[in-house]
């Protein structure tokens, strides 16, 4: 096929002609697939990301951010007092009457590559149970399944994937029959991908001779994903006012927690963030802060060891509330930033596998960084949020994520979690469990500690392996 003189044009203007140089050699097959890439970048968009990175004063807007900010004022607390205890139930029963009534949906972004974990497949399909090695996306779901058959109403799902984990992803649900939730109440919608950038010059990279490298555009994302594709015209047909978000890296998370949902609802936020107290100040957590009179989150990224250290007057750490990146939004608030390219892009330095001047293909090195991905973050759009909302959670209970292939916030910590809080809910109704074994609790047999009571007898003596 010839090249358009068109694209040609294009490729010249805005100094890029290097990703067809191997035109020529390229089947027809490959020559549609570059063509393809090359017609969805948007190349304003790209000048303007390298006029941002070319100008980069962020690490001293970082270092001012962090100055300027402190500790989270729009807070509700881990309960202290029968009161507080009181307001939180009242939260669950409105949060309950809420999932009853249909007005509530909810969001997994999965679209990340997990390059972290070093697992090839979407991290949605990493087996974490305990003693059944159930998926992350089958513990998740099953979870959304009970919460919405406790509430007799249907929780429409709307799934976040990318170019990388889509079609693995839609194929893993289909084979599993949605997990139970139905078809027509599984909604996957992909964002978008961006080029990557050569550090060093305005040049986008290519990955082999008909492909260009590209990475997803963060889930910020999700705002121009879930407007392009009819996701926010499918949550009014059907009557959804709030959407529970979460990760799809905790299986720990309570999915459409009624206790956060009635807080956001008695509260009118139209954006609310659980947190959990960090570890330590180096946690690679983002912090909510009060932010030039916001709530704001900061990324561990841009809060260097120092800054993060900060205390208050009382001595108190100033970044204490780690953000577990679970939110509820109004689906309103969501509409009122359709598309919104206001959000900034975060620059990442990547070591990126590409091709290098004679066409040979140069491995990505971890020691050397040579690329650039540009990244939106959902919770950037605290500050458009006209009320926010940050609630404090239990977080052995609820943050227990998989990131890394070993140490912290691993597949062990995260399978160790499942076994301890399946272990505390059978000792908190009387019962006994050997040391050595292993025990999982299916969200369809419970999903909290009320409902294993209501199941499970109380002088239970587990011996071996079991999945309740
Ligand atoms: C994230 C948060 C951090 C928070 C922590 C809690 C960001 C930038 N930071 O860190 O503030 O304290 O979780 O666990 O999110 N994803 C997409 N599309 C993308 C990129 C990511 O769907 O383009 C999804 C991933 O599939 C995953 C989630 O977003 O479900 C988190 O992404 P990740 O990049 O792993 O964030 P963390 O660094 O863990």
């Amino acid at each position: 096929m010839q090249l358009s003189q068109t694209t040609r044009e294009l490729l010249e203007h805005h100094q890029q002609s290097h990703l067809v140089q191997y035109w020529e050699e390229l089947s027809d097959t490959e020559q549609a697939g570059l063509l393809k890439q090359i017609s969805e970048i948007d190349f304003d968009l790209i000048t303007k990301l390298m006029d941002q990175r070319d100008t980069d004063h962020s690490a001293d807007n970082a270092f001012s951010r962090a100055q300027r900010a402190t500790s989270p004022e729009q807070l509700i607390r881990l309960p202290q007092s029968d009161d507080d205890q009181q307001l939180r139930e009242q939260a669950a029963q409105l949060g309950e009457e809420l999932l009853k009534s249909g007005k509530i949906g909810a969001i997994l972004v999965a679209g990340g590559q997990g390059s972290r974990l070093g697992f090839d497949d979407p991290k949605g399909m990493f087996p974490i149970g305990p003693v059944t090695d159930r998926t992350l996306f089958k513990v998740l779901c099953e979870q959304l399944l009970a919460r919405s058959r406790r509430a007799q109403r249907v929780i429409p799902y709307f799934i976040m994937t990318s170019e990388a984990t889509h079609a693995l992803t839609v194929n893993y649900f289909k084979q599993n029959d949605f997990f139970g939730l139905g078809e027509n109440n599984v909604f996957f919608f992909q964002q978008a991908s961006l080029p990557a950038i050569e550090v060093n010059s305005h040049k986008i990279l290519l990955t082999a001779k008909h492909r260009i490298a590209t990475s997803p555009d963060g889930h910020g994302g999700i705002l121009s994903a879930l407007h392009k594709q009819g996701m926010l015209k499918v949550m009014l047909e059907r009557g959804i006012d709030h959407l529970y978000y979460h990760q799809v890296d905790n299986p720990t998370a309570i999915v459409c927690d009624p206790e956060l949902i009635g807080l956001h609802a008695s509260s009118c936020s139209q954006m609310t963030t659980k947190v959990v107290a960090k570890t330590s100040p180096e946690e690679k957590m983002g912090v909510l802060v009060t932010l030039d009179g916001q709530t704001q989150i900061i990324e561990y990224s841009d809060l260097p060891g120092e800054a993060a250290r900060r205390k208050d007057e009382h001595g108190n750490d100033v970044f204490w509330a780690g953000n577990t990146a679970v939110h509820v939004f109004e689906r309103s608030f969501l509409e009122s930033l359709q598309g919104n390219l206001a959000l900034p892009f975060h620059i990442a330095h990547k070591p990126i596998t590409h091709l290098g001047k004679d066409g040979e293909l140069i491995e990505a090195d971890p020691a050397r960084p040579n690329g650039n991905k540009f990244e939106q973050f959902i919770f950037d759009a605290l500050p458009f949020a006209a009320s926010a909302l940050v609630v404090e959670g239990d977080r052995d209970r609820e943050f227990n994520p998989v990131k890394n292939a070993d140490g912290n916030d691993s597949p062990t910590t995260s399978r160790a979690a499942l076994n301890r809080i399946a272990r505390e809910w059978i000792e908190a109704v009387g019962g006994k469990v050997n040391e050595c074994v292993n025990i999982e609790i299916s969200p369809l047999y419970a999903i909290d500690l009320q409902e294993f009571a209501q199941k499970c007898p109380g002088n239970l003596i587990v011996n071996e392996d079991r999945c309740f």
